[in-house]
């Protein structure tokens, strides 16, 4: 992108113009899992901001009415942006988010109107596409969509499924979280066989992972090897002290932590996803950051 388009594109977030499309064509991928509390809103902002630290633009959006996303990243963000309810409501198809202190980042950020909104959605025809329509226009702007999801197959995660072209599905290691993983690939199953939405599951990421419960480990990993095969990820997760304190402390795990266990997990992630989220600027995982 020329310095021009550079500059009206800066621009654009700042003044109410409607958003022309831009060049890129973003790949989305949904974080989605309906157990609660298995590292979603974690591996969507450290992952986010690892992509954007290598240069490629990134749209971070928070589906879930906790807004945890926008508190965990509280200390970074540099101008308040449009609500993503105007967008999910269709009174408008322009997202405006929040700028952060990476270059790179955006958030369209939630907040607790977002469960009202919902019920609003709810009663709506083809209200699984809403999200899908709202991000033409956004798409065109970024390499890469996160959606962060609440922990449940309410409207607005279908919005992220039906929205997204990739699932990464995280699941802490236990038995509980096993049923989760089955709810969600039925749940893309019903999209393909119901709506023709082909969505793919482009991981199953074992989070909070403790060396220390090795029975457990054993049990849950020979189970996701028997029934998802290929789809589990490499990287662990490990259950670490320090990503619990930089979610605390409204920081990512690099800026927390930058060279503990659970940063490095990141790191890896990022890079072993790389091939499967396809991301339209494709190559070689960079490995430089850039700011
Ligand atoms: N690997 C980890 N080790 C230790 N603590 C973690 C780890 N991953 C996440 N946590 C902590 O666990 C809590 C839940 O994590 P997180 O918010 O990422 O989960 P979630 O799946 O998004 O939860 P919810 O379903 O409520 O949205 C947070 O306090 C977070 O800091
Ligand atoms: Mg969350």
């Amino acid at each position: 992108m020329d310095l021009g388009s550079r500059f009206a594109d800066k621009l654009r977030h700042f003044i109410t113009l409607p958003q022309e499309r831009g060049l890129k064509r973003a790949t989305t991928i949904a974080v989605a899992s309906n157990k609660g509390g298995v590292g979603k809103t974690t591996s969507c902002i450290n992952l986010a901001v690892a992509y954007a630290q290598q240069g490629l633009d990134v749209l971070l959006i928070d589906l879930d009415p906790q807004a945890h996303v926008a508190t965990s990243l509280r200390t970074y963000l540099t101008h308040t942006g449009h609500s993503l309810g105007d967008v999910l409501l269709g009174r408008s198809n322009d997202l405006k988010p929040m700028t952060t202190r990476w270059e790179h980042l955006f958030l369209a950020g939630s907040d607790k109107e977002l469960s009202e909104i919902e019920m609003i959605l709810g009663t709506k025809i083809g209200k699984e596409f809403i999200l899908h329509k709202g991000l033409e226009i956004a798409r065109t702007h970024y390499d890469l969509i996160i959606c962060d999801c609440s922990p449940n197959l309410g409207t607005l995660t279908l919005n992220a499924l039906c929205a997204a072209d990739k699932l990464l599905i995280p699941l802490d290691m236990s038995a509980l979280a096993l049923e989760g993983v089955g709810d969600m690939l039925n749940t893309v199953e019903t999209l393909r066989t119901r709506l023709g939405r082909s969505l793919e599951v482009c991981g199953i990421l074992a989070t909070r992972y403790d060396k220390r419960a090795v029975q457990m480990n054993q049990a849950v990993e020979q189970s996701l090897f028997e029934l998802y095969g290929r789809r589990l990820l490499q990287t662990r997760v490990p259950q670490s002290s320090a990503l619990n304190k930089a979610h605390m402390a409204g920081q990512p795990i690099f800026e927390f932590a930058g060279s503990s266990p659970g940063a490095k997990a990141y790191r890896d992630l990022a890079k072993e996803l790389w091939q499967h989220l396809q991301i339209a600027r494709s190559g070689e995982y960079p490995t430089h950051a850039v700011g």
